[in-house]
């Protein structure tokens, strides 16, 4: 509907673009030849002309590339996949600490590599089984990342300081899990604070219809320290219990399809996407879609910064060879070309773009005489 302009119109029923415009004038709408008409105004117009208008979503190709890769799953491939932990909660209640904590604690230290800065995504492995973990993306971004169908998020953790209890974020983060349908665990942090209350927080979170398993309710609460380490491996047991109920399976050899948690624009090495692959398997020199942004990928770096050739279901990495900053929420898939990929994202670009403009110049008469 959007993607037909004043002008395309006129061409296509014969007519010139100021016929066109004077009929919307006629009705107190003031466009230019460039401007997008919408659904209703097209219908109108057929009216007005005498002709059938079908509405047909020129985009719709292009829109429905992240479902077409769906199409190339086959469930005979199935293998068992990692669970993907995403870690809400009220700020300072200390998720990015007990994220780092966890890595610390998990990640070999010859492994890491003096890696001391954080970053938003990575696996562990706890006895053998992996686990990924992400930081929380905001709230604005875990909503766009659902409406995406981007929602790698199959196990939520839901962080509450055993000294600050229930605060508002934390209510909004209860809502959005319970949203979500995953299956939410409570880490109660910062046990090791003198005033640390276990049992306040539980009963506010009971009051919010989270009530704890030993508390005859069906949400696991498992005291942590991210400062000192304390719980963090009864914390890394429970998700992999979740996990195992959860039959988490993917295809690896599927159409790849995966998720942008993080993107920025490094110096010197130009856009840089952090994606968890959902299925297939992403390699160097696949041809993908992010979005209005696509590319080959020129390099695949893993969660501890080294160079890999690929990264398998679940798993994180960052990828270079974007050809701009992809928004984070973003779904990524292959295309099996680089002009198809560069289409596709092109295409998507200059609708947003030409939307865009056109919102910013699309006046009304009523805004009109308001002007004057
Ligand atoms: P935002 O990302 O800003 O929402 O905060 P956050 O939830 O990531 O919290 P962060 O990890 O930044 O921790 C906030 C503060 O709490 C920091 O000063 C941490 O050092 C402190 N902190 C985090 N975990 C613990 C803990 O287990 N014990 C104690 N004593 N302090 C902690
Ligand atoms: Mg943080």
């Amino acid at each position: 509907p959007e993607e037909c302009r004043v002008y395309e119109f006129a061409e296509a029923c014969g007519k010139t673009a100021s016929e066109v415009i004077s009929v919307l004038f006629g009705l107190g709408m003031l466009v230019t030849k460039n401007d997008f008409l919408k659904q209703d105004e097209l219908e109108i117009l057929g009216e007005e002309f005498g002709i059938e208008v079908t509405v047909r979503d020129a985009l719709e190709d292009v829109n429905y590339v992240e479902e077409y890769a769906d199409e190339d799953i086959d469930e005979t491939n199935y293998v068992t996949r990692p669970p993907v932990v995403t870690i809400m909660g009220h700020v300072d209640h200390g998720k990015t600490s007990l994220l780092d904590k966890i890595r610390s604690a998990k990640v070999a230290s010859g492994e890491a590599g003096g890696i001391t800065q954080h970053i938003s995504a990575y696996t562990v492995d706890q006895n053998g089984q992996k686990i990924t973990f992400v930081d929380t993306p905001g709230h604005a971004a875990f909503s766009a990342m659902r409406s995406r169908g981007a929602d790698v998020t199959d196990i939520i953790i839901i962080v509450v300081a055993a000294d600050d209890g229930v605060k508002p974020q934390t209510e909004e983060v209860i809502s959005h899990a319970k949203a979500s349908g995953c299956p939410i665990i409570v880490a109660v942090n910062k046990i090791d604070k003198e005033s640390a209350n276990m049992d306040m927080v539980k009963a506010q979170m009971a009051e919010r219809e989270m009530t704890p398993v030993d508390w005859g309710g069906d949400v696991e609460f498992i005291g942590v320290s991210a400062l000192n380490g304390t719980g963090i491996d009864d914390l890394l047991e429970n998700i992999l219990i979740q996990s195992e109920m959860l039959e988490l399976k993917a295809d690896p050899t599927a159409k790849v399809k995966g998720a942008v948690v993080e993107s920025l624009l490094e110096k010197g090495r130009g856009p840089v996407a952090t994606i968890i692959v959902q299925n297939g398997t992403l390699k160097v020199g696949d041809n993908i879609v992010c979005d209005t942004t696509y590319g080959r990928v020129k390099a695949i770096t893993n969660d501890q910064g080294k160079p890999v050739k690929e990264l398998g279901l679940s798993e994180t990495g960052n990828v270079l060879g974007l050809n701009d900053v992809p928004v984070s929420g973003a779904v990524m898939v292959a295309q099996d070309s680089e002009k198809e990929a560069r289409e596709i994202a092109t295409t998507r670009a200059e609708h947003a773009r030409a939307k865009e403009l056109s919102k910013s110049t699309k006046v009304t008469l009523e805004e009109m005489s308001g002007l004057i």
